[in-house]
């Protein structure tokens, strides 16, 4: 569907739940019932960078780091295979222990388990994104979270927006399903900006977008705001379904984070991909980006079985397939 810049505002303004309806209906039309679960596999949490929504940042002393070896890695990602997982998720932060050299070997050795992967590690060189492809890499996640480049600035010490557009550009050039999304709710975020990220995705043709609301940390410089609203988050998601009727948009966890039933609601409100936690342990605790994090004491086990059911009870189906984005005709 193609809306212009006013028409995005207008949706994202409103407080009518047509838009919703209407973001289901697309979805039905062009993905389809089938929703497709990817294993996420929260590998490390130390990091470089410093984002000041984020609370795995570097500076914040009070995260307890930790990192798994590429062992327990595969061991995590053979058992999401057990499940059924098509796809795993290796996601960190911006973690240098993890050479090319290590990330190859992790790569090619999940690659013979006949699953996708999708990375979600961060800014890398283009030499080392086509490295990662070259080993089995099928998708790779990084949002924009913002396009406020003013806003973009102010969060991000020392990172800089273009190169992190650079990066998608690279990642696409690569041959990669590409994923993006921003953040909702960030102090000084102007409705017209999400509607720029909107209009961004589209101009990206992403293959993937995650949206999920800025929740605050505590042990974060941005402690004391309020944080995004379910219903603005569940908006932006649902106009980028209208927006990009083809791509794999994410239940994520952070809407769940904010209502019990957030990730059913965004399924019935554009979504169709679900990405349940494979990480086993304590490891699920300490990797906390914001607080209140859902399953931190449930196993992969229990939540694939929850997450099934969930899913069937509101006439869905767990997908079979790898579940790549289905026809590019926008
Ligand atoms: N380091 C990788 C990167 O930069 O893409 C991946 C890990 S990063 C923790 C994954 C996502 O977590 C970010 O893209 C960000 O949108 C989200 N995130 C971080 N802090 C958050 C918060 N306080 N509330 C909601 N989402 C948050
Ligand atoms: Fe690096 Fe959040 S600051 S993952």
């Amino acid at each position: 569907m193609k809306l212009t810049k006013k028409n995005i505002v207008e949706f994202l303004n409103s407080t009518d739940d047509e838009l919703f309806k209407l973001a289901d209906k697309v979805r039905k039309e062009s993905v389809g019932d089938e929703v497709h679960l990817r294993g996420l596999i929260e590998f490390s949490n130390y990091c470089k960078q410093n984002c000041l929504y984020c609370g795995i940042r570097r500076d914040n002393k009070d995260c307890i780091r930790y990192r798994l070896e590429p062992e327990q890695i595969l061991e995590f990602a053979q058992k999401a295979s057990g499940y059924g997982y098509k796809t795993v998720v290796l996601q960190s932060g911006e973690d240098p222990y993890y050479t090319k050299d290590k990330l190859k070997y992790i790569l090619s050795e999940i690659k013979k388990l006949d699953m996708a992967i999708t990375l979600s590690i961060g800014e890398k060189t283009l030499e080392e994104y086509k490295a990662y492809k070259d080993s089995g890499a099928d998708r790779f996640l990084i949002r924009i979270e913002t396009t406020d480049k003013k806003l973009y600035k102010s969060l991000h010490p020392n990172m800089d927006f273009d190169n992190r557009v650079k990066c998608l550009e690279n990642l696409c050039n690569l041959g990669y399903e590409v994923g993006t999304g921003c953040l909702v709710g960030l102090p000084n975020q102007s409705v017209e900006s999400l509607a720029d990220d909107i209009l961004f995705f589209k101009k990206i043709n992403a293959d993937m977008i995650g949206i999920g609301p800025f929740i605050p940390n505590p042990n974060t410089p941005l402690s004391q705001e309020s944080g995004g609203a379910f219903d603005l988050a569940l908006r932006v998601m649902a106009v980028t379904r209208l927006v990009l009727p083809y791509a794999n948009i994410p239940a994520t966890t952070a809407m769940e984070t904010l209502d019990p039933n957030g990730r059913l609601i965004a399924l019935q409100s554009g979504a169709n991909v679900v990405m349940p936690n494979i990480t086993e342990g304590d490891y699920r605790k300490f990797y906390e980006l914001y607080p209140g994090k859902i399953c931190i004491n449930d196993t992969p086990a229990k939540c694939v079985g929850c997450i099934t059911g969930k899913i069937k009870s509101i006439g869905r189906e767990v997908s079979k397939t790898k579940g790549f984005r289905a026809n590019k005709p926008d």
